[in-house]
């Protein structure tokens, strides 16, 4: 990794991953590449920024050769929720934007980072104790987005020799940059919230259970994956990872334990209830313990108590 070029580099995931790999590697080998979204200042100013759509295939590999990109972290992609409002243009995106990088992987010999989900999973996958290998049959246009982007990245890989790697995360907690119309919003909404006005009203179900990670344990484990001996990877481009896993209601009495005052209501929106619903409640990610190591830092009274002080600090309440 010694160029290395960031899609998606203004969301969720790569505002901070950004920052996590210009510290590690060097602030001029990190281009950041975003789109629509307007970039936080700090990551504008603290390395090289570039601003195009992933579905021009010419303007990307252009990028590529220009910078001498040797790996890319292809991080834009339309979420679960904003997926189903717009199925046809997830696809696209989704889509076509992953095909474009790694034919430009391809053709210039990258490596490639591909975040896949618990999106990934359906109504037929075993929500508990979820398995690495199992039935996939998703019910979201965005899960069908991340299972065929799994299995076109084991394709290139194969087929073109391409050093693919990926991971299902699940829902993501971040403190830098809001996330972008997923279902597992609410874990981050909540935060907010609780600080602001002391009063969360929740789109999801008391008692819904999903699988979650901190997001400072999300960018060490992209960065670890592709820093791993590439030797000792079977399942390298969709390994199941999680850190904890919980309800609303369980979250917001571990906030009560800092803000007692805090209360949660509920307001249930009957398309992010059906996404949740037909997602795993706790995946197994013993492959990815064996094969490079995985261990999460962060559970979820580190989480909770971690995400307060830094909601406070940015809302001025610190
Ligand atoms: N956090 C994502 C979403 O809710 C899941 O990958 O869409």
């Amino acid at each position: 990794m010694k160029k290395i070029l960031v899609t998606g580099a203004t969301g969720q995931i790569g505002s901070e991953l950004t920052m996590a790999l210009r510290d590690r590697f060097g602030a001029d080998n990190v281009l950041a590449a975003g789109h629509g979204r307007p970039p936080l200042s700090k990551l504008q100013q603290s390395g090289p920024y570039c601003s195009f759509d992933v579905r021009d295939a010419s303007v990307l590999r252009q990028v590529v050769e220009d910078y001498q990109i040797d790996t890319i972290f292809h991080l834009a992609s339309l979420l679960s929720a904003v997926g189903e409002e717009k199925p046809q243009l997830a696809w696209d995106i989704n889509m076509n934007g992953l095909l474009n990088v790694l034919e430009a992987a391809r053709v210039h010999g990258c490596a490639v980072f591909f975040p896949s989900s618990i999106g990934a999973f359906g109504p037929g996958t075993p929500a508990v104790d979820t398995p690495q290998d199992t039935i996939q049959r998703p019910a979201t246009l965005y899960g069908i987005t991340k299972v065929s982007g799994e299995l076109l990245c084991d394709y290139y890989h194969r087929r073109f020799g391409v050093d693919t790697r990926g991971l299902r995360y699940p829902g993501l907690i971040s403190n830098v940059a809001l996330p972008g119309g997923g279902t597992t919003d609410y874990a981050v909404d909540i935060f907010y919230e609780a600080v602001k006005s002391g009063h969360y009203d929740c789109f999801l179900d008391a008692d819904t259970q999903l699988d979650m990670m901190y997001m400072p344990d999300a960018i060490d484990a992209a960065i670890w994956l592709m820093t791993a001996d590439g030797r000792k990877l079977r399942h390298r481009n969709a390994f199941n990872i999680t850190a904890m896993s919980f309800t609303p209601r369980q979250l917001a009495a571990e906030i009560q334990k800092h803000l007692p005052g805090f209360t949660i209501g509920y307001r249930i929106d009957p398309v992010r209830q059906a996404i949740a619903d037909s997602w795993p409640r706790h995946m197994d990610d013993s492959a990815a313990r064996a094969e490079w190591g995985w261990r999460p830092r962060f559970g979820l009274p580190k989480m909770v108590e971690d995400m307060l002080e830094k909601i406070a600090v940015k809302l001025g309440k610190g």
